[in-house]
């Protein structure tokens, strides 16, 4: 299999987030995000590391696109940070943050590297945090609207290829139910409405999208488990059917039809805890999108569980595992696109992140990450065969360019296919994985 196998215009990049590579935290005029002050509060991250520096890529940019150039990708797929533009996330607006996206984005196209920008990758102003109570608030769709609006109005012309949020499951349940990301509540009642808040906000964005931009693909990009019962009774099903819902449903079927998963939705109202509807928020919420972006990285095996809250309880595979613990399973990458094509509006689907954390230590300058080579190579040619089974696939995003801030994991895992020397001033070096790629990307 090399890139030849796949479509012409087939879109090949590498994936990072603002707050995971940028650095200059606080830098010309930035304002902090709720990331800022949760990795500052001790105790949330491994060792306290936080995003103060993290790759400094906000000054090390150009280097980072010449390695993107180097690789042969055609794509990148990065976010915004809202308070860089709007340091109190509305009003003021920042415009040393406004210039640095506008050269980022220009050195991405004189170098053929098209841009598919995040407007939201978790790092909320702290501003809107601390007045409104950030995404609990009702007031949060519009002001993401504004945001977003603002965006589009200064990239739009150059920018085609869009994503509203990433992975709405981790900004709301993983942060206000498992309390492991900023803000970090452990809140059920609290964690849904989040959840509602958070699709009614993608809803609003791409309505202003509409308005804004005339040439141009709007999209959701979320966190994609494939799921499967531990064994075949009707139990099990039943479980798998509901860690479905929760995981994936709630987040796809949700702004396609305009009504939440029914099973799940009926256990959320007998434990008093689903969100107050209001008229007109489905209409929003299935504000029609163009495409999906699918986050892959591992399975989920459902076992029933009749005394646990939803009815299921997860349990470990045996597979190959990564450093993150998650089971190395690309064939739940091509399994998960069929079922999301057919079940998900048989949209264009993109996928906009997979890949793996692994030790990689340096052997004099080297790194032979050769897990990672294999975990590439399989998920490539499990998405081919997803293709070849009638997906529409456009294009495949490595996360991550560069090993990164891995959130509550601080430093300690390392996703990049260039290796980050944070104790020497950041040095990037190319991974045996990245020379893998450009390989394939030159068709060899
Ligand atoms: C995803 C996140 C991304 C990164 C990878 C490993 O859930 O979107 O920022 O942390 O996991």
């Amino acid at each position: 299999m090399n890139r030849t196998d796949f479509p012409k215009g087939f879109f090949w990049g590498t994936a990072t987030a603002s707050y995971q590579i940028e650095g200059a935290d606080l830098a010309d005029g930035k304002g902090p995000s709720i990331w800022t002050t949760f990795s500052h509060t001790p105790g949330k991250i491994h060792r306290n590391e936080t995003g103060d520096i993290a790759c400094d890529h906000y000054h090390r940019y150009k280097q980072d696109v010449s390695l993107m150039a180097n690789l042969g990708v055609n794509a990148y797929r990065f976010s915004i940070s809202w308070p860089r533009l709007f340091p109190r996330g509305r009003g003021e607006r920042n415009q040393k943050g406004f210039d640095f996206y506008a050269r980022l984005i220009d050195l991405l196209l004189e170098n053929g590297i098209e841009p598919f920008i995040t407007l939201y990758h978790w790092d909320l102003p702290d501003a809107l945090q601390n007045s409104i109570g950030g995404w609990e608030s009702r007031d949060i769709a519009a002001y993401f609207g504004d945001y977003a609006d603002a965006v589009f109005r200064s990239y739009g012309d150059k920018v085609r290829n869009w994503i509203t949020l990433n992975e709405p499951f981790c900004s709301s349940h993983v942060s206000y139910l498992f309390g492991e990301h900023a803000p970090g509540f452990n809140d059920l009642t609290k964690s849904f409405l989040v959840a509602h808040n958070l699709l009614r906000a993608n809803g609003e964005a791409v309505k202003r999208f509409r308005d804004a931009i005339e040439d141009g693909k709007i999209g959701l990009a979320n966190v994609s488990q494939w799921v499967e019962p531990v064994s075949d009774s009707s139990e099990d099903a039943r479980a798998a059917e509901l860690v479905n819902q929760f995981f994936n449903d709630w987040f796809y079927t949700t702004p396609l039809h305009g009504e939440y998963p029914n099973d799940l939705s009926k256990i959320l109202i007998d434990l008093g805890v689903m969100p107050d509807i209001h008229p007109g928020d489905m209409e929003l919420i299935s504000e029609p999108i163009d495409f999906w972006g699918i986050n892959y990285y591992t399975r989920l095996i459902a076992k029933s569980d009749p005394k646990s809250e939803f009815g299921y309880t997860i349990v470990p595979g045996d597979l190959e595992r990564t450093e993150m613990g998650w089971e190395i399973y690309p064939d739940g990458l091509q399994k998960f696109l069929e079922r999301a094509y057919r079940k998900y509006g048989e949209k264009p689907l993109f996928v906009t992140e997979n890949g793996m954390a692994d030790k990689d230590i340096p052997e004099e300058g080297k790194i032979h990450d050769i897990r990672r080579e294999r975990y590439l190579r399989d998920h490539f040619e499990a998405s081919l065969k997803a293709m070849n089974a009638g997906v529409d696939l456009r294009g495949y995003f490595v996360w991550s360019l560069m090993d990164n801030f891995e959130w509550s994991h601080g430093y300690s895992k390392r996703f990049g296919i260039i290796y980050t020397d944070y104790e020497n001033k950041q040095e990037r070096i190319p991974k045996d994985s990245y020379y893998w790629y450009a390989d394939f990307l030159k068709g060899e």
